[in-house]
């Protein structure tokens, strides 16, 4: 891994913003920035498309324009653009050290052993379908693509647990990375947490017996979103308290007891829309990553916007490892024909990793 060269951590902010415009400007539509909600102010305005996980993965899937996709987002985002985009076409992540913490807690031989042990305890007759999160690694939706399973982020996950307990075949679902994502679609699917059941990887068959996996529908993988798990019932109690007639919009990744108190919860996208089309003078309490609510907070004026509990520390670091310098470095490498931080998934794992993500596209959202 190479590390940003010192010559950008000299920049004055000023010559840093001058220099990125300049060279977006001189590489045209040779060049396509993609941008997730979470990003930081600063990066975010360079993006030619700003999105959530599943609007940046469908354009990377279309987009065939430019030779360079640059994505200011985690790891796992730039694998599916390099997976979905064209051979030619070249993939990079300003800062490779931008990882997704959830991501990096399921590896692909711990679910694979994962759907053995829950196969062999399921019995004759059960197939146990996985679902992997797209905050997942390419070879975790390569082991998912394999076993006839999918990808699906916050926007679709509904839709795609219902396709794969109707036309998909299966009778139980190992739902991979997010516990609480599994959770709460479950629910709102018209399941009861009794109808879901932990696995822990760190444990043999996931620290479940024949009978619990037997009386389950989904079967979720312990990881969570630290950024998520901050935010506390507690925080909802306050803001109604301090704000009479605010309402409470989560994202899914939030623990279940949060989301059960909600007035919503979506996703990123779905965060924004609520927003956009509530009446001014509407006031609102958001629980999701900090800087998309703080812009969304100076976007509308017109409608009092807080992040839920406030001080609670909900950043994504991984995020924040995009910063002006790296855009610059990227940009400039491009610029000299020698691109830095490419992403490229290997061709087997990528093919595989293709089935899920394409099952995920041609999903809705609902
Ligand atoms: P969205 O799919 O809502 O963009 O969320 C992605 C993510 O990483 C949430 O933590
Ligand atoms: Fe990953 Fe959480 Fe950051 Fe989203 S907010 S990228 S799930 S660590």
């Amino acid at each position: 891994m190479q590390d940003l060269p010192n010559e950008y951590c000299e920049l004055s902010s000023d010559e840093l913003h001058a220099r990125i415009a300049e060279r977006k400007r001189e590489l045209g539509a040779r060049l396509c920035i993609l941008g997730h909600h979470y990003q930081r102010d600063e990066v975010i305005r360079y993006a030619d498309h700003r999105g959530d996980s599943l609007k940046l993965s469908q354009i990377a899937s279309r987009q065939r324009e430019a030779k360079y996709i640059v994505f200011c987002g985690v790891h796992f985002m730039a694998e599916s653009a390099d997976i979905l985009a064209g051979e030619d076409q070249i993939v990079c992540l300003p800062n490779l050290r931008a990882g997704c913490a959830m991501a990096d807690q399921a590896d692909e031989d711990a679910v694979a052993t994962a759907l053995k042990e829950l196969s062999a305890l399921a019995g004759e007759g059960e197939t146990v379908m996985p679902v992997s999160y797209v905050n997942s690694t390419a070879a975790v939706k390569a082991v998912t693509g394999r076993a006839g399973g999918a990808c699906c982020t916050s926007s679709n996950v509904r839709n795609v647990f219902d396709w794969a307990l109707r036309a998909g075949g299966a009778t139980k679902i190992l739902a991979v990375p997010d516990q609480h994502l599994a959770r709460n679609t479950a629910v709102a699917l018209g399941y009861t947490e009794n109808d879901c059941v932990l696995y822990d990887p760190a444990l043999p068959n996931g620290g479940l017996d024949a009978k619990q996996v037997k009386a389950a529908t989904f079967i979720l993988w312990k990881g969570f979103c630290y950024v998520h798990q901050v935010f506390r019932p507690e925080h909802i109690h306050a803001a109604r308290a301090a704000t009479p007639g605010i309402k409470v919009i989560v994202h899914p990744e939030c623990p279940r007891e949060v989301v059960a108190l909600a007035d919503e919860s979506g996703s990123t996208s779905r965060i924004i829309k609520e927003i956009d089309e509530a009446p001014a003078g509407s006031a609102w309490a958001v629980a999701t990553e900090a800087n998309l609510v703080h812009r969304l907070a100076k976007q509308y004026p017109d409608k009092t916007i807080h992040l839920l509990g406030e001080t609670a520390p909900a950043n994504c670091v991984q995020m924040a490892r995009i910063d002006l310098p790296h855009l610059l470095w990227c940009l400039d490498a491009i610029a000299a024909d020698a691109p830095v931080n490419v992403i490229r998934v290997p061709k087997d794992i990528a093919a595989d990793a293709k089935l899920a993500l394409q099952r995920m596209i041609e999903t809705q959202s609902g």
